[in-house]
Parts: structure tokens; C-alpha cells; sequence
């Protein structure tokens, strides 16, 4: 099998500029597979310190989040042009922790798709089924409302990456079995494939780590990995940087 894997650290509220140096010193100490594509998400205001350091590598910056207005008066808040300006590439959208915590419907973060597109970033939409949703057989439904609100209509051609997360397999140590990812990617890659969508990744999150990465990357429809526990230590990325190897093309 041969595939090119992208590979999201999504480092959440975690790192401050001098343990984030050292993991990237660490990192680019080592030659990197040309064909796997790897983003490093942090921290909102480490961005410019991360994507200087990154900007001598093939790492791409990626952001955690972003705000769908252009500008206004919206105290607090970070647009896709601001991003795009400190070199951001990828940018992480309706991740369940901001859909729970911070109340973000499917209509924001179909807004927040369309304004990285319209900003020349590529987004990372997060879709996945609560533990009482997939009990309860909801889980074909819940995806095709969130892909329903990402897939706009404005999507086009535009090149964007679909994160399937089950939100009882993040940070709890569970993942989701091989039946379970394959069903769910094949599912989300019918209908990109009705909406026109060709220009699609799929890639998998939730307790993503060096131990399972191969058999999370050997299902079919599985394009790379969001990960966020197993991505806060060099050596960790490193180790699933390697695995990730063997599957790449060349
Ligand atoms: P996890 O997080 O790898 O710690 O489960 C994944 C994510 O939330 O993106």
C-alpha cells in the first residue's frame, strides 16, 4: 500500500516557548521523510515563534482555531487573514472540545471552513459522534449533519481535510476499532465524493499513538492522523513519524 500521510500534532493548551523550542530542535535534528506531510498546531500566540522556527523545514504551521469574520468588533477573536499573515497553512475547525466547551454549532464552523478557504488556508474540519450518539446508532446522522455544514457550497475545488474524531476515543485511551474507522471514512468519502468534493483528506484522531499508528494507517481511506497526547513529546512524533514510512509513497 502506498500513501502519502499527513500527520497534525494538535498541541492543544499545551507547551510554552521553551519546551516548544526544545521539541522542535529535537525534531528537525532528524532527517525527515520527504513524502509525509507533518503540521504542528500550538498555542495561538506561539504561532510566529513556532513558524520561524519550522520556516527552514517542510513542517507546516497549522492553527487550533479561528474566528469567521475578516475583522470587526469581535474582542478576542483571530480571522484567517491574521493567520494566513504568520504563515499558518493548515487550521483546525469545530474540534469537539471547542464544539462542548465553547458552544460552536455547525453553522460556525461551516462559516470558519469558508473563511480559510477564502484566506488560502486549508481546514481541518473535525467531525465525530459523542459515546451516547454512537449507542444510541446516531452516528451516520451526526457526521452527515457536520460534513453537511462544512461542505459548502463555496468548497469547489478547494483542497480540504476531514479529521474523523469519535469524541469517546479522544484523550481517553480508547480508539476506535479498524471496522469502526474503515466504516466511517468510507462513509465520509461517499459523500465528498457526491458533493463533488475530489480535493479531500481523511484522517483519524483520537489516542493516536506510536503503538497503533500502523494499523490506524493500514484502513482504508485513512490519509494521515490528528493526534494530540502522544504528539507533546519529540520523541513520541518521532517514533510515529517513522512508522508513518512505510506507508508513504515515494
Ligand atoms: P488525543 O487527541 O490524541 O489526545 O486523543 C486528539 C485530538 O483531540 O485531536
Amino acid at each position: 500500500m502506498s500513501k502519502h500521510a499527513l500527520l497534525v500534532a494538535n498541541w492543544k493548551l499545551n507547551h510554552d516557548r521553551k519546551t516548544a523550542g526544545v521539541f522542535i530542535d529535537a525534531i528537525l535534528a532528524n532527517t525527515l521523510p520527504e513524502h509525509i506531510s507533518l503540521a504542528i498546531a500550538p498555542v495561538m500566540t506561539m504561532l510566529d515563534f513556532v513558524g520561524e522556527k519550522l520556516s527552514r523545514s517542510k513542517i507546516a504551521l497549522a492553527a487550533q482555531n479561528v474566528f469567521y469574520a475578516d475583522s470587526g468588533a469581535f474582542t478576542g477573536e483571530c480571522s484567517a487573514m491574521h493567520l494566513k499573515e504568520v504563515g499558518v497553512r493548515y487550521c483546525i475547525i469545530g474540534h469537539s472540545e471547542r464544539r462542548v466547551l465553547f458552544h460552536e454549532s455547525d453553522v460556525d464552523v461551516g462559516k470558519k471552513a469558508h473563511a480559510c478557504l477564502r484566506a488560502g488556508l486549508v481546514p481541518i474540519v473535525c467531525v465525530g459522534e459523542s459515546r451516547d450518539e454512537r449507542v444510541g446508532g446516531e452516528t451516520f446522522n451526526v457526521i452527515t449533519r457536520q460534513l453537511d455544514a462544512a461542505f459548502h457550497d463555496d468548497v469547489g475545488a478547494h483542497e480540504i481535510i476531514i479529521a474523523y474524531e469519535p469524541v469517546w476515543a479522544i484523550g481517553t485511551g480508547l480508539t476506535a476499532s479498524a471496522g469502526q474507522i474503515d466504516e466511517v471514512h468510507g462513509f465520509i468519502a461517499q459523500m465528498a465524493r457526491q458533493a463533488g468534493k475530489l480535493n479531500l483528506r481523511i484522517i483519524y484522531g483520537g489516542s493516536v499513538n506510536p503503538q497503533n499508528i500502523e494499523e490506524i494507517m493500514a484502513i482504508s481511506h485513512v490519509d494521515g492522523a490528528l493526534i494530540g497526547g502522544a504528539s507533546l513529546q519529540a520523541e513520541s512524533f518521532l517514533s510515529m513519524v517513522q512508522k508513518l514510512q512505510r506507508y508513504s509513497s515515494k
